[in-house]
This record gives structure tokens, C-alpha cells and sequence, in this order.
């Protein structure tokens, strides 16, 4: 068991130092609740991992795992870097002190304003079509500046279909067959191309796709280099280290994971003579995903053909279980010493039959005003929620050595709907 469950002395889930039953006495349900040693550690186990066989190496964390600002400050004054897919991941990173060589944009379909705005940032900007490319080059004055493509390795894989990035059916990156073309296009276009990228999927505990990964890409970078005269100054694997969400789901070991895949990664670059460019990843989940639980308390407790508990959050809250049938571990957060009783289906209070956090989940007995965390509520978490069934979303609160911060208030009504307007013959 690899979950990070912590009990306190009153038989209380704790994180970071903080009574989880406190908090929600002081903040109220749902909300989402961060543990910022937590995300530096997970960091810094990451960095130490890979820097330790390859030492020009970086750390581009995905946001889009987990946007709120705080979080991000936490990895800025860790010296990581931005993997940002959409110009506001890029406007919220420059604004919180992320240079533009630290961030790498990685937008796909996107539009001209949108190329022109995220190029005005001075970002590092990863092309995922030849049509990207051209519309870049149209847009501005290449310039020699400094560009990177996304390659489809043609390996995938991931914790659910809508997870894989890699291979036929994906929509990402441009094909091994196209890239020596695209390389030399770029340089004609007055770019210097002079990163490659591949991502392969999400959520992924088993080490071999990404063994395969390797090779794949650095076959394409290799042939670019030697065809396109391309010298790369780094070559990005992407993210995709998944995390343990069931009790008997392990960490891959990350040492022997870092160990064997920088081996690779090495032999390839002698294999081409590519010199050493810097290594750059991108892990999202890895960071983020463990730091959190979300917190709800049940608010109803029904015998019906099924027994149902009900809680005060749902798949507008969390949408990872209904949209990926994910499994995300609960726990009694005011019982923690109890063992399980029974087999309960855990339900949401959005209108739909699918807004089902977990079906025979072994629990304590339950009553209504207990509080349920939802382990594991890091990434993918608050930045998939909405307002579905005019819910307001949650507030979220940072905790560091057991002291809570609330990082951002929870919506009320208005705020779902303030940007809203009647027109004048509707009045
Ligand atoms: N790099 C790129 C280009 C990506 O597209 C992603 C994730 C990552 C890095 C980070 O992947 P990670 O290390 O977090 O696995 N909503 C889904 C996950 C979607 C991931 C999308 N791309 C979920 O809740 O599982």
C-alpha cells in the first residue's frame, strides 16, 4: 500500500500536519485540500532521480494538472519549469515569474492570435503540424528563433483510452515519416529547430512503453540529425509517470526507472552522435496528482436496491471517476480506525445516474455529517471541475506543517453566473 494515508491521534485522516475534520469544521465541505511539502518532495524526488544519470536535465511540470497559483509558486521557487499547452497556462506562468525559456508551449489546433500572443510571451514553442508551422511563419518573423515539433513516436499508452497520445488514433504530432521534411521546412522558414518532443499518454505504472518511447524518439531525432543536419539542444519525453490509485498499485521504482532510461537515452545519443542536449520531461500527476484529497461530507444515506452514500460533491467536483471510470481510494476522514463493514456505491449530487465517485467500495459504517476524502485529488482535479447543475466550484486550501492557507475562495452563485446577460427584449 503506497497511498500516503496518514492518521493522527484522534483517528483522523491528517494531511500535511492538519486534522482534515478541523479543516472542514473551519472551511466547510467540499473543498479540496493541498499539502505543499508534499508537491516539493515529490519534485525533488523527481529532479534527484533523473539529474543523477543525466545532469543536464529539466523538469517541465505539466500544469494542467493543477493550476492554481500557489501551487505554481511552490514549483517556481523550486527552480521547475512550465509545460503549458493553452496561451493562459502561458499568461498565468509569465505572470508568476516563470521566464520564457522556462516554459514550453505545447499547443495543439490552436489559432493565429493564439500563436501570435503565446510567441509575444518569448516562450519555447513546440509545433505539433505542418499547418502550425506554416501559420507561425506567416504570423511572425522567424528570425532564427528557436522552435521544437512534436513527434508521434507511434507508441502509446495510458491509463484509459482518452489518455493514449501516442500511435494511429492520436491526434498529436507529426509523423515519423514527415519529420526530416518538417525539420528542413523550418530552417527554410528562417526558424532554428532545435528541440524534439514525444508524449505518449497519462497515468502509465508499467516502465516498458516508455522504454519504447525512448527509442522511437530518438530513432526520429536521430535521423533528423543526420538527415536535416538538425543539432538538437533538447529532446523532451513528455509526461506519463502514473501514480498508485488503488491500494495495490505500486510506484514504478523510480531510481531503476531514471537508471535504465537514461541509459538508453545515452546510447542513442552515441548511437548518433548528438552530443548532449538537455533532457527535458514533463511529469504532471507525478507532482501534484498525491498531494491532494478532496474532502465531502455525506449528507445522505440511502437503503435502496443499492446502498448509496450520499455526499456533497460530484463529478462537476471530480470528474476523473465518471469520465475514466477512475478509481480513487476513500477513506472516513473522521473514522479512520474503523474497518471496512460493508460495500457501499458513493454517489454525487449532479442530476446524472454516472455521477458515481465508487460502487462496492468496502467502508466503515457510515452515518450523515461524516466526512469522506477522496484520495489523490491532485491532478486533474480542480482543473476538470465546472459548473455543472449551477454548482459553485470549491474553495481550495494549501496547508503547510499542519498551518492552512486558502488559496482560493470557494464561487458563490453569482459568480456562475456573472458573466451573463439579458438582452434588452428579454427584460
Ligand atoms: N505533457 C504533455 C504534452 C501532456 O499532454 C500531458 C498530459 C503531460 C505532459 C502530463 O502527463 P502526466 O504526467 O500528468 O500523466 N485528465 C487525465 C489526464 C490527461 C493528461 C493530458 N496530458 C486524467 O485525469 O487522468
Amino acid at each position: 500500500m503506497d497511498l500516503n494515508i496518514k492518521i493522527n491521534n484522534n483517528g483522523h485522516l491528517d494531511i500535511g500536519g492538519a486534522d482534515t475534520c478541523d479543516l472542514v469544521e473551519q472551511f466547510g465541505t467540499p473543498v479540496y485540500v493541498i499539502d505543499e511539502n508534499r508537491i516539493r518532495d515529490n519534485y525533488n524526488r523527481f529532479y534527484n532521480a533523473f539529474s543523477k544519470y543525466y545532469s543536464d536535465f529539466k523538469v517541465f511540470y505539466a500544469c494542467k494538472a493543477n493550476t492554481n497559483i500557489a501551487v505554481l509558486k511552490i514549483l517556481e521557487e523550486e527552480r521547475c519549469c512550465i509545460d503549458a499547452v493553452s496561451p493562459g497556462e502561458v499568461y498565468i506562468s509569465k505572470k508568476l515569474g516563470f521566464s520564457g525559456d522556462r516554459i514550453l508551449f505545447s499547443g495543439n489546433n490552436i489559432r493565429n492570435d493564439e500563436i501570435e500572443f503565446v510567441n509575444g510571451e518569448d516562450v519555447i514553442l513546440n509545433i505539433d503540424s505542418v499547418s502550425a508551422l506554416k501559420r507561425l511563419a506567416e504570423s511572425i518573423k522567424p528570425n532564427g528563433k528557436k522552435i521544437s515539433f512534436r513527434v508521434n513516436p507511434m507508441v502509446g499508452a495510458g491509463h484509459h483510452g482518452h489518455c493514449i497520445t501516442g500511435g494511429e488514433m492520436s491526434k498529436f504530432g507529426i509523423m515519423e515519416t514527415e519529420a526530416v521534411e518538417i525539420y528542413k521546412l523550418a530552417k527554410e522558414l528562417g526558424f532554428n529547430p532545435v528541440g524534439m518532443h514525444s508524449h505518449i499518454g497519462s497515468g502509465i505504472l508499467n516502465p516498458e512503453p516508455f522504454k519504447l518511447a525512448i527509442e522511437s524518439t530518438m530513432n526520429i531525432a536521430g535521423k533528423v540529425h543526420l538527415e536535416a543536419g538538425i543539432d538538437f539542444e533538447f529532446i523532451d519525453f513528455g509526461g506519463g509517470v502514473g501514480i498508485p490509485y488503488t491500494p495495490d498499485e505500486n510506484l514504478v521504482d523510480l531510481d531503476t526507472f531514471a537508471k535504465e532510461n537514461m541509459a538508453l537515452f545515452k546510447a542513442k545519443l552515441e548511437e548518433f552522435d548528438m552530443g548532449q542536449p538537455t533532457l527535458y520531461l514533463e511529469p504532471g500527476r507525478f507532482i501534484v496528482g498525491d498531494s491532494s484529497v478532496l474532502l465531502v461530507t455525506v449528507n445522505s444515506v440511502k437503503e435502496s436496491y443499492r446502498k448509496f452514500i450520499g455526499v456533497d460533491a460530484g463529478f462537476n467536483t471530480l470528474l476523473r471517476p465518471a469520465m475514466y471510470d477512475s478509481y480513487h481510494h476513500i477513506v472516513v476522514a473522521n473514522k479512520m480506525n474503523e474497518e471496512a463493514t460493508q460495500k457501499v456505491d458513493v454517489a454525487g449530487n449532479v442530476c446524472e445516474s454516472g455521477d458515481l465517485f465508487a460502487r462496492d467500495r468496502p467502508l466503515p459504517d457510515i452515518e450523515e455529517g461524516d466526512i469522506l476524502a477522496i484520495l489523490n485529488a491532485g491532478a486533474y482535479g480542480f482543473t476538470m471541475a465546472s459548473n455543472y447543475n449551477s454548482h459553485p466550484l470549491p474553495a481550495e486550501i494549501l496547508v503547510k506543517d499542519g498551518e492552512a492557507f486558502v488559496i482560493r475562495k470557494a464561487q458563490t452563485f453569482d459568480d456562475i453566473f456573472e458573466k451573463q446577460s439579458i438582452p434588452k427584449h428579454l427584460e
